[in-house]
Formats: structure tokens, C-alpha cells, sequence
């Protein structure tokens, strides 16, 4: 192996303007905080066809930018409202900041990326994709029109989920698999309503907020509740006739329960979390609502820091526990200065809720008015998506952050939910390459990317001559230390170009194709298998 090249290549990339290619994380970077890299700072690289954002830790981890006490990756999708993201779509970053996935090859619209979930005993990608554009007529509030995806660790589309039997598809607030392989999903049919009682048209229309549970191989559904049958809208006060909720009229139907969260229980209940009504909902396998938590029909006595409004992401982690992400915020009222990630003790016979612990943001100069997640560890630890702010944050058993990151400078940037989650993945179409136009057939420089690879830990670069392209010899190998990387060849003599992802064990991985210096391209060469174990 040529580690010489790869050492000099090392000492170059220190040279290069940080500001143009950079790459990994920034640490506490006044500039990124201050918005004067603009408010969305993103990546770019040689050749590699993305553009994610570029993550400062504005509260740095012990050692930044790696945060190597991190295992795993992050899912999230940024999302731009107000300001534009250079590439849209769900991505899955490093600790470091650097890229492993991006959704952006996949021509889907919308892709929210949700992480791996298991399904009979296997992990897989899920994203949610629209059928159309993601925003409703309005602007706002967010509602989707859409489907699930299942992506295997080969990135291929192994299910396509939707809801049954509404005039609607699936929407993006939730999708959750269960330990008996069905789907959760939320959908926003529209329904006509009389809204006199709350000053609006007798030929109303309102979100008739629908949970259904679908069983994945067969597509059939098996429990659906819609939130009309069982939560009148006098329980919420949702106002009528702001951007947020809607005129209640059929272009913007009054969305007065709005539904973001779905659970479904060992024992058959379902824990539905309604924003609007600030409202966690227990409900049997007869749709029957078992208790009320939070809001103004609350069947709990809230204890002291525990009571919490248009909250997102309740989950249960055993019978009395319960996460919950307190925005304490909607866009037409503010309760609390800025949000909360909340781990909540029920008591159902004394029927009081305490606070376990609180986890605050970072930076609190603004509320959260929308999304938002806590994701729990099973180390007690936890991962905070802090809503609309465009920032995620660890927490120790306590609550108390270790670290926190942010993907943008501006709250005009969010993520509606962000899951830290170990994943494999290896690409069933093979890694790509550029070659570096250079007015010299001498002193190649290649440059190699392979989306959503996650094993690769270096890349070897093969040359062929003119006579026996498909013969390769290794002419150098570089370590993988971000999304791209960069392969010199200082010498001539090689027609033909190739890159082959390696893994930690020198096994092979992938080859990629062929190219010439003239620009030609052709398949993979003799005998060029992969030599690790299949996934
Ligand atoms: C906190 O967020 C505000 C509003 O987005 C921003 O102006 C400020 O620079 C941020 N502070 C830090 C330390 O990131
Ligand atoms: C992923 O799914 C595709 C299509 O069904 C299949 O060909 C491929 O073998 C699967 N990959 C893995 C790792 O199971
Ligand atoms: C998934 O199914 C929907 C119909 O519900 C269809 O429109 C869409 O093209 C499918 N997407 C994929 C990626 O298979
Ligand atoms: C309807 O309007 C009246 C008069 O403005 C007001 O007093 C009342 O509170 C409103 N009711 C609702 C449900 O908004
Ligand atoms: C209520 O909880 C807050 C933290 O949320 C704490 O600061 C305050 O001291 C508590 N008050 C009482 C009376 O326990
Ligand atoms: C919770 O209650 C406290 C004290 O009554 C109040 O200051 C706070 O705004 C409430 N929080 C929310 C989210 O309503
Ligand atoms: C080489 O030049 C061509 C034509 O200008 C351009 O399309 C291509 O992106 C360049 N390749 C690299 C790796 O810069
Ligand atoms: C190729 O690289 C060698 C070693 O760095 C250098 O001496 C030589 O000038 C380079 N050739 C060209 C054409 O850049
Ligand atoms: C490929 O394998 C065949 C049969 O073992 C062998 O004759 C040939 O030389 C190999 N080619 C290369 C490029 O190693
Ligand atoms: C490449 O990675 C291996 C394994 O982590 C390490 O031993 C080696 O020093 C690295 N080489 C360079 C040039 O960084
Ligand atoms: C690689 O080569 C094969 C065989 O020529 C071709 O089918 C495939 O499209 C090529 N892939 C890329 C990414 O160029």
C-alpha cells in the first residue's frame, strides 16, 4: 500500500480554505452562530453531486469535531421554510458532521427520513415520501398526501405503505413499526363540519385527524380511529381562522386536533399525542379513550414542571414512563420562552404525573412553535431534535446536555424529528468516480464517493493499461475519513481507472467502474468480486 500519498494528501487538505470545503463539523465557529456564513451553511466537495448542510457544534462534545463517545449515526431531514436549503431530502451524518446518506439520488418528493426500524427481525431504512408537494395549500400548517418506504440495507424499496380506505394517503407526522409487524401511520382526510358553535361556516370543513394501524405484507388495515368520533373540537380551543389551524373552510379545513404521534402499547393501547389539543390520548383496541394527559380535560393532576402543550413525540418506555418533546409553543401562542424534552412517571390510580427529569436547549433565545423529538437511550442518555430550532443535543440520565449541534443559523431551518441509531449499509449499485481534469496524463487525482456506505474504512485506486483494461493493479490507498475522498497517482502509464472500497478487515466491498483518461467508462473487471460477508 502507497500510505505515502495518503499522508501527503493529509497535509494538503490542512491547507485548503476551511470555509469552501468544509466538511466535518466546526466547533463553536462565532461565524456559522452569527450567520455571517450565511444562514444555511452547507457542504460541497471535488465531485461528489451533494450539497448537506454543514453542522457546527455550537456547545463542542469533549473531543470535536469527532464526538467519538457518539455511536451511531444521525437521521434527520432538514427542512427549509423561510430559508432554502442548497439539498433537500433526509440525510444520515457522521458524529463528525460529515455525510454517509443522502436521499437526493432516490427521485422522491419529500423524503422525511425517520431511521432503521426493525421488521421481522431486520432493519430498514423508512422514509416518508409525498405525493405531491409536501405543504398544504396554505403554507401551513405542515400536512402530507404521501407513502412510506422501506429501504433494506442495500437501499433497495422493499415495502410501500400507505393508509386504506380515506380520501387521503398517509401523512408525515408518524409512521411507526410495531413488534407485530404492522405500521402506524396518521392521516388529514378533510370532512365537512358545521362550525357555528365556533363562528365559523355551517358548511365547514375540518381535519378529521385519523390514526390507522396496517398490517405491512398485506397492506390491510387493522385498527383506524378518527379523532371526530371520539374528541369533539370544544375539548381543544384550537382558534379557528389563523395560518396555523386553518378557516375551516374545504382549501383550509380547521385542523383542530392535529395528531403527531402514535404508539402502540404491549398490552394493545394506543398513545395518541394531539398537538393542538395539548392532549396525550389513551386509547383502547375499541378505540375507547382510557385517559386524558395534559389539556384542559386532563384526567391527571399535573405535578409541579410536568404539564406541557402542542407537544410532539410522546412514546411510552413501559407502563409508567413517558417521553415527551414540550414545545410549549404553536404559532399563534407562546407559553414557555423555549422548549423542553420531557421524561414524565404516571401514576394511574393516584392519577398524578411528575417530572423524572427536563432537558433544555442550548440556545434559548427563541420558543419552539412546531416539531420537535426525544429520543431515550438505552444507556439513559438522551437525543433531543429541538423543534423548530435547527439543533440536536445529547443528555446525560439527568438531563443535563453534554453537547449540542446545530445544522443551520437560522430558525427558518427545522427537522421534525432526529434519531441517533446504529446502521449498516451497503449500496447495491457500486461506488462512483471523477477523474480531475488535468491537462497532463501524468500525477492522476481521483475522487470517490459511495452514498450511504457505511463499512468503508479505505478505497484502493487501480490503473489498467490500453491493452488489458481489465486488469488492475493497486496504485495507491487512501483512509476514508469523509464523504469523498481524494486518490493521487503520482506517475503515468495507466489508461484505465478504478476504485475499490475496502473495509477495516482488507476485504473488498465494491468496485466501481472503469474510466479512461479520455473519458471512456465500462463495467468492472476480471475475477472482481466481494470478498465480505453479505449483509
Ligand atoms: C441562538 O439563536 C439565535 C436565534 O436563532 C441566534 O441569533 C444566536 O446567535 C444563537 N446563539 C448561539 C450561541 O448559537
Ligand atoms: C434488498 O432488496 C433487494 C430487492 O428485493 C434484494 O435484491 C437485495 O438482495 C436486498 N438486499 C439485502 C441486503 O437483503
Ligand atoms: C408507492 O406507492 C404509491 C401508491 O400508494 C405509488 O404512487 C408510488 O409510486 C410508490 N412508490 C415507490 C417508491 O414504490
Ligand atoms: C364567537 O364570536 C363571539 C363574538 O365575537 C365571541 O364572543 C365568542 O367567544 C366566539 N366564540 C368562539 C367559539 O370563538
Ligand atoms: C417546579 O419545577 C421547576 C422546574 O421545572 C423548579 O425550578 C421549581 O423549583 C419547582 N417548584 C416547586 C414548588 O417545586
Ligand atoms: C406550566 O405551568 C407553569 C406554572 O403554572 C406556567 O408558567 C407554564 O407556562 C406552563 N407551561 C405550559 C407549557 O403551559
Ligand atoms: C471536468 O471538466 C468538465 C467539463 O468542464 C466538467 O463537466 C467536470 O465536472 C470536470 N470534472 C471535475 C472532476 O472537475
Ligand atoms: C507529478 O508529481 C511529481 C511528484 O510530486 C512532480 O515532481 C511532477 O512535477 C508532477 N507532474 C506534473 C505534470 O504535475
Ligand atoms: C481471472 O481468473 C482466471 C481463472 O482463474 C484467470 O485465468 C485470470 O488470470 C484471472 N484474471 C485476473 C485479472 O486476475
Ligand atoms: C489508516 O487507518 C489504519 C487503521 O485505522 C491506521 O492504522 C493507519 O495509520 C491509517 N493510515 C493513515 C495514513 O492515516
Ligand atoms: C457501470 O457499468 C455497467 C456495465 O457497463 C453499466 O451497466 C452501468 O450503468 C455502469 N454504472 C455506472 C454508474 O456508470
Amino acid at each position: 500500500m502507497f500510505l505515502v500519498s495518503a499522508s501527503i494528501f493529509t497535509l494538503l487538505s490542512f491547507t485548503l480554505p476551511r470555509l469552501a470545503t468544509s466538511s466535518v463539523a466546526y466547533c463553536n465557529n462565532q461565524d456559522y452562530e452569527s450567520g455571517a456564513l450565511g444562514l444555511s451553511p452547507y457542504q460541497t466537495y471535488d465531485a461528489a453531486p451533494y450539497n448537506p448542510v454543514q453542522i457546527n457544534y455550537a456547545l463542542p462534545p469533549r473531543d470535536c469535531p469527532a464526538n467519538s463517545q457518539v455511536s451511531g449515526y444521525f437521521f434527520f431531514s432538514p427542512l427549509g421554510l423561510g430559508t432554502s436549503l442548497e439539498m433537500s431530502g433526509g440525510l444520515i451524518m457522521n458524529p463528525d458532521g460529515t455525510l454517509v446518506y443522502s436521499t437526493a439520488d432516490l427521485a422522491l418528493v419529500g423524503a422525511v427520513m425517520r431511521g432503521p426500524m426493525r421488521y421481522r427481525g431486520k432493519d430498514y431504512l423508512t422514509l416518508w415520501v409525498s405525493n405531491g408537494a409536501i405543504l398544504s395549500p396554505s403554507g401551513s400548517p405542515l400536512i402530507g398526501n404521501g407513502y412510506n418506504v422501506l429501504l433494506n440495507s442495500s437501499y433497495d424499496v422493499v415495502a410501500n405503505i400507505t393508509t386504506s380506505g380515506l380520501s387521503v394517503g398517509a401523512d408525515l407526522h408518524e409512521f411507526l413499526i410495531t413488534s407485530d409487524n404492522t405500521a402506524l401511520m396518521t392521516a388529514y382526510p378533510t370532512t365537512a363540519y358545521d362550525l357555528q358553535s365556533f363562528n365559523g361556516s355551517q358548511d365547514g370543513y375540518v381535519l378529521n385527524c385519523v390514526v390507522q394501524e396496517v398490517d405491512i405484507a398485506t397492506g390491510k388495515p387493522l385498527f383506524t380511529w378518527q379523532a371526530l368520533d371520539h374528541v369533539h373540537p370544544s375539548e381543544c380551543s384550537t382558534p379557528l381562522g389563523t395560518p396555523f389551524t386553518g378557516d375551516g373552510t374545504a382549501d383550509s379545513p380547521w385542523d383542530y386536533f392535529h395528531t403527531n404521534s402514535i404508539q402502540k402499547n404491549d398490552d394493545g393501547t394506543y398513545l395518541i399525542s394531539s398537538k393542538h389539543c395539548s392532549t396525550l390520548y389513551l386509547v383502547d383496541a375499541s378505540g375507547e379513550i382510557i385517559w386524558r394527559m395534559g389539556g384542559e380535560k386532563s384526567d391527571f393532576t399535573m405535578k409541579n414542571g410536568t404539564n406541557f402543550t402542542f407537544q410532539h413525540h410522546a412514546r411510552s418506555h413501559g407502563p409508567k414512563v413517558i417521553s415527551v418533546f414540550d414545545d410549549g409553543a404553536a404559532g399563534w401562542e407562546v407559553d414557555i420562552p423555549y422548549p423542553r424534552g420531557l421524561l414524565l412517571d404516571y401514576d394511574d390510580s393516584a392519577m398524578t404525573v411528575s417530572l423524572l427529569s427536563e432537558r433544555l436547549p442550548f440556545n434559548r433565545s427563541s420558543p419552539s412553535t412546531s416539531e420537535g423529538s426525544v429520543q431515550m437511550l438505552s444507556n439513559g442518555n438522551s437525543v433531543v431534535g429541538w423543534g423548530s430550532m435547527p439543533s440536536y443535543s445529547e443528555h446525560d440520565r439527568r438531563g443535563d446536555i453534554m453537547w449540542s449541534a446545530q445544522f443551520a443559523a437560522s430558525n427558518e431551518v427545522s427537522a421534525y424529528r432526529l434519531f441517533l441509531q446504529p446502521w449498516v449499509g451497503r449500496p447495491r449499485t457500486p461506488p462512483l468516480m471523477s477523474i480531475a481534469n488535468s491537462s497532463s496524463t501524468e500525477n492522476v487525482t481521483v475522487y470517490t464517493w459511495w452514498n450511504g456506505a457505511t463499512e468503508v474504512t479505505s478505497w484502493q485506486l487501480r490503473g489498467s493499461s490500453l491493452e488489458s483494461p481489465l486488469k488492475t493493479i493497486t496504485l495507491t490507498a487512501v483512509n476514508k475519513t469523509d464523504f469523498e475522498t481524494t486518490l493521487t497517482y503520482t506517475g503515468s502509464g495507466y489508461a484505465y481507472y478504478q476504485v475499490v472500497a475496502m473495509n477495516g478487515h482488507g476485504q473488498t466491498l465494491g468496485f466501481s467502474n472503469f474510466t479512461g483518461l479520455d473519458g471512456t467508462t465500462f463495467g468492472k473487471g476480471e475475477n472482481q468480486t466481494v470478498t465480505a460477508h453479505p449483509l
